[in-house]
């Protein structure tokens, strides 16, 4: 019988801080500007993913929750598999040159793949589901293929599948060094302290709506390159400065700029898409009154106690510490029952939960 060459991974979805917008180059998802972002818990958004490598299969094929999808409809799939597919043919050449025997050496280069990817969320909600997916695969393409690379490296990997993937290579807080080549090689992700750095630092999420959303982040984020204005300062003046005191605020655990400087993030990005022309709107009212909610929380409080930060969807991301967040979970319910218009679902302190109005 012969051995099975099947490796299976998880990887979890991360919310930037420090927000990505912009390419400068689409291709290799090199970005403009570099940016930082909190990996959540593998408990709650994550994409769990076996891949297996057989001579016999004539064709790659990939099923995502149970649906078969068409790889060839995907460029960024087939960059991604063909990265780690060149890593691996390197790695063959290299033991087959150092006189290995031939029949140690796995030609799994060479052998097609089935990808099978399954979310413990539901995709069409808008929660970053592109960045754990691709984070997975890559994950698992390490293992199956026995890549030495380390992290950092194959973050570049999953990085030309989706830009936001290679953060989620990591666990805790994450930054994504833009880099400045042409090739990409210095555009990966690095650690910049793990979960446990941190412990009594929670995320919420509010679920304003469950909607696809109109226009992709490829496609927002290539209008808003070719067209804003203020974009152009956010790259240059804005996004260095911040990052270097997003590091120091995780480095000294100081809540009150962390999440001044989340929220602060969040807005610019709106402003910038607000300033993409035509004008791209993610927000929507749930999510404006969510925002003038925690303003109204941290005035209630003298200081500041929790932090929103929306990605290129409506739903929030809400960061506080956890003696904060279960006052905040309290109000939140109250304001925002759970109805059919508002799905809200949560999760404090370590668990998932979904509240009924
Ligand atoms: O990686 P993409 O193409 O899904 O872009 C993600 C962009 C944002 O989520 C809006 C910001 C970020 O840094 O994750």
């Amino acid at each position: 019988m012969s051995a099975k060459y099947e490796a299976t991974v998880t990887a979890p979805v991360n919310i930037a801080v420090i927000k990505y917008w912009g390419k400068r180059d689409s291709a290799l998802i090199l970005p403009t500007n570099s940016s930082l972002s909190v990996t959540l818990s593998q408990d709650h958004l994550s994409t769990r993913t076996t891949i297996r490598a057989s001579p016999d299969f004539g064709k790659d094929r990939l099923w995502l929750n149970g649906v078969e999808e068409d790889i060839a409809a995907s460029k960024r799939l087939i960059n991604s598999i063909t990265t780690a597919r060149n890593l691996r043919a390197a790695l063959e050449q290299k033991l087959l040159s150092e006189g290995a025997p031939a029949e140690t050496v796995v030609p799994l280069s060479k052998w097609s793949l089935h990808v099978c990817s399954e979310n413990n969320f539901p995709t069409a909600a808008g929660l970053a589901s592109s960045a754990s997916g691709y984070a997975a695969l890559v994950k698992a393409l390490g293992v199956l293929f026995d890549l030495p690379q380390s992290t950092s490296d194959l973050s570049r990997v999953a990085r030309v599948g989706s830009g936001s993937a290679c953060r989620s290579m990591f666990g805790g807080f994450v930054a994504w060094q833009a880099g400045v080549s042409d090739d990409g090689h210095d555009s990966f992700a690095v650690q910049v302290a793990d979960r446990q750095h941190w412990p009594e630092l929670q995320a919420l999420i509010l679920v304003a709506s469950d909607k696809k959303k109109a226009i992709s982040s490829t496609a927002g984020m290539q209008t808003t390159v070719e067209t804003s204005e203020l974009f152009a300062e956010r790259v240059r003046s804005v996004v260095p400065k911040r990052m270097e005191a997003m590091q120091r605020a995780i480095a000294e655990r100081d809540f009150g700029t962390f999440a001044e400087i989340t929220m602060r993030d969040s807005n610019q990005f709106h402003a910038v898409c607000l300033d993409t022309y035509p004008p791209i709107s993610y927000m929507n009212d749930i999510s404006r009154s969510i925002v003038s909610l925690v303003h109204a929380f941290n005035a209630a409080r003298g200081r500041v106690a929790a932090a929103y930060t929306y990605d290129a969807g409506p739903n929030a991301v809400i960061y506080a510490l956890k003696d904060d967040m279960r006052d905040l979970v309290e109000l939140v319910t109250y304001c925002f029952p759970r109805d059919d218009s508002t799905l809200l679902e949560a999760f404090y302190p370590n668990s998932f939960a979904i509240f009924d109005s």
